[in-house]
C-alpha cells in the first residue's frame, strides 16, 4: 500500500472520491453547433473521458457545460439545457464511473466571452452568425480585450433569471447519474465578469459594492444547492485578476482579498469545496511557472479554516510531477490536487504517478535505524 496522501480517498460534500488526484475541466470543442446535436456530447466526449477515468484519477471533471445555449464559450461546446439531453449525458457519466472515477460537470455561462470558434479555427475572432455565432451579454458594455465584441449589458430581469438556469442545468446532470457539479466561477466567464469591478460597472443590486457584484454568485449557489440535494457541490473561482495589489479589498478589481472573504460566504450558501484557479477576466501578464497558482489556493484554505468552514481546497496549474503534488499536499496548501495538460498527453498518468509513489514506498529494503528519520516516506 501506498502511503502517499495523493491516493488517499477524499469526502466532498457527501460523495467519497477514491484519491486526491483529479482531471479538471477542458473543453474539448467537439459538440454541433447547431440543429438537434447543439450541446450533446459526441462519441469524442466519452473515448476522452472514458480513458482519463480508467487512467487513475479519482474525479473527473467534464469541461465546460453551458447552462443555455447563449452560455457557450464557443460554437461546439457542450450545453445541458433541456430535460431532452439528459440521456446523452448520462452515457457520459456512466463512462466515467465504469473507468472508476467520480464523475464531475463544470457548468458555465460563458457571457462577454461566448459565441467563440473552436481553438484550431483557421480564422481569427468570434463566431459569426452564418456559422452559428450569436451578440453575446455582460454585466457591462465593457468587452474582455480590444477588437473583441462589446457585450449587451444584461437586464436586471435577465440577470435574475441566471441562478435559475444553473440549477435546471444542475438537477439535469444531477439526473443523468453526475455526483456533483462545480460552478465555473473563474476565467472570465459571467459570474466572474459580474464578480469583478474590472467588468462590472453596473449601479444597479447586481453592481458597485461588493456584496453587489457577489449577489449573483451567492444566488447561484443557493439555488443550485436547492435544486440537487446532496450531490456534491463545487465552486471554481479565479482567486485574482492579476492586476494589482491583491491585500487590498476593494480595488478596481478582483483580488485574492476578496477571494478570502466571498469563499467563507459561499460555504455558507452550501458550497462543499473551492476549486482554486486565477485570471482569464483581463488581458494581463500572469507569472506562470511552476506551481504558480498554490499560494493562492493556500491562502483561500487558510481563510476557509479560520472561518470555521474547513471544506477541501484544490490546487491546478502547472503541477507536473508526483513528487510535487505530494508535496502541496503535505505541506497543507491543498487537500486536492488537478492536473490538466499533463493528461492530455498521458491519459494514463494517474497510474503512472500511484506506481511510482508505491514504488518509492514499498521497493527498498527496510533502512537501517540510524537512518531511519532521514529515509522517511512522504
Ligand atoms: C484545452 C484546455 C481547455 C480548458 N478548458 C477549461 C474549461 O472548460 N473550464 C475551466 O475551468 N478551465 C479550463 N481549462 C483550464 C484547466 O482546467 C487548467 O486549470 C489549466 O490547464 C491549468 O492546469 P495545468 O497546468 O495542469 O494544465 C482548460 C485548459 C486547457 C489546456
Amino acid at each position: 500500500m501506498s502511503r502517499s496522501r495523493l491516493f488517499q480517498p477524499i469526502r466532498v460534500g457527501s460523495v467519497d472520491v477514491p484519491n486526491r488526484l483529479w482531471m479538471p475541466p477542458m473543453c474539448q470543442y467537439s459538440a454541433a453547433p447547431s440543429g438537434p446535436g447543439l450541446g450533446r456530447p459526441t462519441d469524442w466526449h466519452l473515448v476522452h473521458y472514458g480513458a482519463r477515468a480508467l487512467g487513475g484519477v479519482g474525479a473527473v471533471v467534464v469541461e465546460a457545460t453551458a447552462v443555455v445555449p447563449r452560455g457557450r464559450i464557443s460554437i461546439n461546446c457542450l450545453s445541458l439545457h433541456d430535460d431532452a439531453l439528459i440521456p446523452d449525458f448520462a452515457r457520459l457519466a456512466d463512462v466515467i464511473h465504469a473507468g472508476g472515477a467520480r464523475a464531475f460537470i463544470q457548468l458555465n455561462h460563458a457571457g462577454r466571452k461566448a459565441s467563440g470558434r473552436p481553438m484550431w479555427a483557421e480564422a481569427d475572432g468570434p463566431a459569426t452568425p452564418d456559422i452559428g455565432g450569436w451578440e453575446p451579454v455582460g454585466p457591462s458594455p465593457i468587452p474582455f480585450a480590444e477588437g473583441l465584441p462589446v457585450p449587451r449589458p444584461l437586464t436586471g430581469e435577465e440577470t435574475a433569471a441566471v441562478p435559475g438556469a444553473f440549477a435546471d442545468a444542475a438537477r439535469r446532470a444531477v439526473a443523468a447519474g453526475f455526483d456533483g457539479v462545480q460552478i465555473h466561477g473563474a476565467h472570465g466567464y459571467l459570474l466572474h465578469q459580474f464578480l469583478s469591478p474590472a467588468s462590472n460597472a453596473r449601479s444597479d443590486r447586481w453592481g458597485g459594492s461588493g456584496e453587489n457584484r457577489a449577489r449573483l454568485m451567492r444566488q447561484t449557489v443557493r439555488a443550485t444547492r436547492a435544486a440537487i440535494g446532496d450531490a456534491a457541490l463545487m465552486i471554481r473561482l479565479s482567486a485574482t485578476d492579476w492586476v494589482e495589489d491583491d491585500s487590498r479589498p476593494g480595488a478596481a478589481s478582483w483580488t485574492l482579498a476578496d477571494t478570502r472573504g466571498l469563499v467563507v460566504d459561499l460555504v455558507g450558501d452550501g458550497a462543499d469545496m473551492i476549486n482554486v484557479s486565477t485570471g482569464g477576466n483581463v488581458v494581463t501578464r500572469v507569472p506562470a511557472g511552476p506551481g504558480y497558482q498554490v499560494p493562492a489556493a493556500r491562502a483561500v484554505r487558510e481563510a476557509l479554516r479560520s472561518a470555521g468552514a474547513p471544506v477541501p481546497v484544490a490546487a491546478v496549474g502547472l503541477i507536473s510531477s508526483a513528487a510535487q503534488a505530494e508535496q502541496i499536499l503535505v505541506s497543507g496548501d491543498a487537500d486536492v490536487i488537478e492536473i490538466g495538460r499533463p493528461l492530455l498527453t498521458d491519459p494514463m498518468i494517474g497510474r503512472a504517478w500511484a506506481s511510482r509513489l508505491r514504488a518509492e514506498a514499498t521497493a527498498l529494503p527496510a533502512p537501517p535505524r540510524q537512518y531511519e528519520r532521514g529515509t522517511r516516506r512522504l
